[in-house]
């Protein structure tokens, strides 16, 4: 029998948990690129096979019946999907999403393809186009060769189709690409993007196998923080459009975390059809199959009493975390995200891996 979505929404509340708000969707785990960060494994000849239209669409539209908002379309690469634009359309105009977000490399834009997202009236579509370096050099380090060169002339259909305004960078953080971070905002500005939003290495899936990256240093991530600090043109050009972990923290130092967990307001589900309760927590103890087979509903319902236990496990992991005591962030921290605890070490209940940094940050006073 199919879950009535209004008890399931209840149901969800009852566990201690929210709702569901924004969803990461893999559309397909095939990728025109193998790059040697992704925590998700995906390359060309994945297993992982386009997800059919129809099914893409009974998961967004089972989402929006649980009351979610928000859908960002990911992969694999999108627009390697034969189906992306139907996706799109649908989301975008046969649902009730007041935010959606199609996440590329932009490597395969055409002007054709620009010029059919540049149609596209709605207002609530952006397009988050992955940049890891201000340079060929350092992006093409994380996604290979010539990678740099496409993702610019993508970038460029996209900017001639009238598209900048709904444009949005995202940077994963390294210790070789972190310092290009301001040069790659100014040029981005010159290009009419309005926003630039970055988040560190996590050291999982392709990423965790490799010595070639690593998360930028403690001293990187204070160094950007006196940038900000100090010099008054790149303040004002990050408060218009930057966002980027260490001066989020740092403009966030004093207040406290009173929220555990957000499970499962910003779920994922992969291109296999496993649903995890949180983007940022791989747990496979805490995924359930079968999305592809049976509505969001159901599958929510089957997976609260597992779910339960994440808001429970983090008030425990807070109250043990030792290492916290007397660390100026304590207050706001409280041992970081117990996602990126469990990618990095399989532990949910050890601090996150980025404590050196986030306590280089919160030292600055
Ligand atoms: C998995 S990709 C898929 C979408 C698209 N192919 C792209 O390159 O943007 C989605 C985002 O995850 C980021 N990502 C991949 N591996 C990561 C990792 N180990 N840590 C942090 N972000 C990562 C990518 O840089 C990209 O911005």
């Amino acid at each position: 029998m199919l879950a009535n979505p209004e008890k399931v929404i209840q149901s969800i509340r009852d566990a201690g948990l929210q709702p569901p708000e924004m969803l990461t969707l893999m559309i397909t785990g095939r990728c025109n690129l193998r790059c040697r960060h992704c925590w998700l494994d995906c390359r060309p000849e994945s297993a992982a096979a386009p997800v059919p239209v129809n099914v893409v669409c009974d998961i967004i539209d089972g989402f929006t019946r649980l009351g979610g908002t928000g859908l960002s379309l990911t992969g694999g690469e999108v627009l390697t999907h034969p189906d992306w634009f139907e996706i799109l359309v649908f989301a975008c105009e046969h649902t009730g999403l007041k935010e959606v977000c199609l996440q590329t490399n932009a490597m395969l834009v055409t002007p054709h393809m620009a010029a059919e997202v540049s149609a596209l009236s709605s207002g609530r579509l952006s397009i988050q186009i992955s940049m890891d370096g201000a340079s060929a050099k350092s992006h093409d380090l994380v996604r290979g060769k010539g990678s740099f060169n496409r993702a610019l002339r993508g970038l460029n259909c996209l900017l001639e189709a009238g598209v900048g305004p709904r444009i949005r960078v995202a940077f994963t953080e390294m210790a070789h690409n972190f310092d290009g971070i301001p040069r790659l905002m100014k040029k981005l500005e010159t290009f009419g993007i309005r926003r630039m939003v970055s988040s560190t290495l996590v050291k999982d899936g392709r990423a965790g196998r490799t010595n070639r990256l690593a998360l930028p240093t403690p001293d990187q991530y204070a160094e950007m923080v006196n940038f900000y600090r100090f010099d008054a043109a790149f303040r004002t050009l990050y408060d218009k459009m930057g966002s980027i972990s260490a001066i989020e923290w740092y403009k966030g130092r004093s207040i406290s975390a009173t929220q555990v967990c957000s499970c499962i307001k910003t779920p994922f589900v992969t291109a296999e059809g496993r649903m995890y309760p949180c983007v940022m927590l791989s747990a496979e103890k805490y995924s359930v199959g079968g999305i592809h087979q049976r509505s969001m509903a159901d599958v929510v319902l089957a997976a609260l009493p597992l779910w339960a236990q994440l808001p429970v496990i983090e008030r425990k992991r807070r109250r043990a975390l030792r290492d916290c005591r007397g660390c100026p962030g304590e207050v706001h921290c409280q041992g970081g995200c117990m996602g990126r605890a469990y990618a990095v070490c399989g532990d949910l209940m050890s601090v996150e891996d980025r404590c050196a940094l986030r306590r280089a940050v919160y030292q600055l006073g």
